[in-house]
């Protein structure tokens, strides 16, 4: 029976395929973590549309599982650099955090420091780890034989990791990035124009509208942040590229030489900025529709009545908090008459209300997507920020890591987020962050408009993702689009050069008409002498 059918379905598959529709040979190289759950969602899709995909992944992953229907796996040894002590770390940053009350800016910039010198010292260490992974993948002479044989159309990665980007310039195969962050930081800075009078860097939370002061803090942070992400990347993976593929090699043209760039947030989100030709903006593209919610949880919301519910996770590493700070929290939710569902994992706060649920897990989506759904607790994690877009609900912020305040600050500089900060956080402070968010209707108001102009798209982000990845298969490579900046020195580039020319020539031009003039002073002078002689 199951022999007959066979046939049947693949003949169903094949004729739902789109018609012009081909399979490539997809190569990817992901970061595990966060990052892996939004490149599976692009996985999934390609594998959808038919093309034969292929992950690399590391032997001890959390994440990325070795057999999946969805592609076939290349394990190799190497360490995922996440492992046990990377939740750890994460703790270590949110002590200090917790430890340094930012009551002065003083303070706050001392715990800047030592949150950066532990960031600093993590990061080195990760990239320590990927850079050897890079070498025994280069050294495994099989291994590089059966990916070079395997003639791969196109590798997809996450510029998060070096490994990728060098990986394919060894195999000379076209380069697509699902990325926001590269080993030198956020991806707008490596490869567009950035001017600083109105493009935050980022850490500092800043908006486009900067005053001089805040300007001087742009500048400052630019220097010191691009140095310390140069430092720590340099130091490790500059010897292997020397090793590997020569001494005048700069390692970060591997990533320059990207075909195209596929940013994970767009202009709702976003400050106006100048971009490439190859950069694509597909922002929001792990967005869905809610699906309905389990039983029990939808019991759960109805019997909010008209109050709704508040909805409040901090991410997959995050689910945990110290227990002070969640009695904190679950005070200010017995507060309210709204109910709450709350995914947490440590032990029960002693004085959680009997409106609030603790669950170990969500559908975070579904939720959102919820008409009772009042308010989003986040940490401004990627799926976070973006659902809540998506969804039109508004955010009560509680920033942790990384580039998570950042996040948070630009949905409050669109009217959408409310924001509390973790180490200042009691319950009475709380409780009224949540009441503006649930009360003043021009945080949802803000939140529904970003959310009709970030769906007025005429290609889902999706789509344009999987769109682009095609056409770099079906052009092997998008040479066309790339800009001559990458090849320049950076004198060259700013243009020094011709400014010195030009200047000179002025100056020569300058010299000559005072000379000529001195001289014709000097004839018209000596003439008057010689008459009056
Ligand atoms: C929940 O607690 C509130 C106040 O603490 C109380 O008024 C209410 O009756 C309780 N509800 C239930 C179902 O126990
Ligand atoms: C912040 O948001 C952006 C855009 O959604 C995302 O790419 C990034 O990963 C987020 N940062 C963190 C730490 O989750
Ligand atoms: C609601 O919030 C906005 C933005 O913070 C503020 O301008 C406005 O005055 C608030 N409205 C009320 C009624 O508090």
């Amino acid at each position: 029976m199951k022999m007959l059918y066979l046939p049947l379905i693949l003949f169903t598959l094949l004729s739902f395929q789109p018609p012009g529709s081909f399979g490539g040979k997809i190569l990817v190289f992901p970061l595990d973590g966060s990052h892996w759950i939004n490149m599976k969602v692009l996985i999934e899709e390609l594998h959808a549309k038919g093309h034969e995909i292929t992950v690399i992944r590391p032997s001890d992953s959390w994440y990325i599982s070795e057999k999946s229907p969805l592609y076939t796996s290349v394990t190799l040894p190497y360490s995922s650099g996440f492992e046990e002590n990377f939740e750890t770390y994460l703790f270590q940053q949110l002590e200090i955090r917790l430890r340094g009350k930012p009551t002065s800016s003083w303070s706050r910039i001392w715990t800047q420091i030592q949150i950066r010198n532990v960031v600093v010292e993590q990061f080195t260490q990760f990239h320590k780890g990927m850079s050897e992974t890079v070498v025994q993948m280069f050294e495994d002479k099989e291994l590089m034989q059966s990916l070079h044989a395997a003639k791969y159309d196109v590798l997809l990665t996450d510029p998060g990791i070096g490994c990728g980007a060098m990986l394919a310039r060894r195999l000379q195969v076209p380069l697509v990035f699902n990325v926001r962050w590269t080993i030198q930081g956020e991806a707008h800075f490596l490869v567009a124009p950035s001017p600083l009078a109105y493009i935050p860097f980022t850490g500092t939370e800043l908006t486009d509208k900067m005053t001089f002061p805040e300007r001087i803090k742009n500048m400052l942070s630019y220097i010191i942040g691009m140095y310390t992400l140069f430092y720590m990347a340099e130091t490790n993976y500059k010897p292997v590229v020397m090793k590997y593929f020569g001494p005048d090699v700069d390692y970060s043209t591997f990533f320059l030489d990207a075909d195209i760039w596929l940013m994970r947030n767009d202009f709702v989100f976003e400050f106006p900025r100048p971009t490439l030709p190859n950069i694509v903006y597909m922002g929001g593209f792990q967005c869905k529709p809610s699906k309905a919610l389990p039983d029990d949880l939808e019991t759960f919301v109805q019997s909010s009545g008209d109050h709704g519910v508040i909805v409040m996770t901090l991410g997959t590493l995050v689910a945990k908090l110290p227990q002070h700070v969640t009695e904190e929290i679950a005070a200010a939710f017995a507060r309210l008459p709204q109910k709450v569902i709350w995914r947490y994992i440590g032990q029960r706060p002693t004085n959680l209300g009997n409106n609030t649920l603790l669950v170990n897990w969500l559908p975070q989506n579904d939720l959102l997507g919820h008409p009772k759904t009042r308010v989003f607790v986040t940490h401004g994690g990627t799926n976070g920020v973006q659902e809540a877009i998506y969804h039109g609900v508004p955010i009560v912020g509680l920033p942790l890591f990384f580039d998570q305040p950042d996040n948070l600050s630009r949905i409050k500089a669109k009217g959408g987020a409310v924001i509390v900060d973790i180490a200042m956080l009691e319950r009475d402070s709380f409780a009224e962050a949540l009441m503006t968010a649930l009360y003043n209707s021009t945080y949802r108001e803000n939140m529904q408009m970003l959310s009709r102009l970030h769906r007025d798209q005429p290609m889902k982000p999706l789509d344009q993702a999987v769109f682009w990845i095609e056409y770099v298969i079906r052009h092997k490579g998008t040479r066309h689009l790339q800009t001559q900046s990458y090849k320049m020195s950076w004198f060259v580039y700013k243009s020094l050069d011709v400014i010195a020319f030009l200047l000179t020539v002025v100056l020569l031009m300058m010299l000559i008409c005072v000379s000529c003039l001195r001289l014709v002073w000097r004839m018209i002078f000596t003439g008057k002498k010689v008459k009056r002689e």
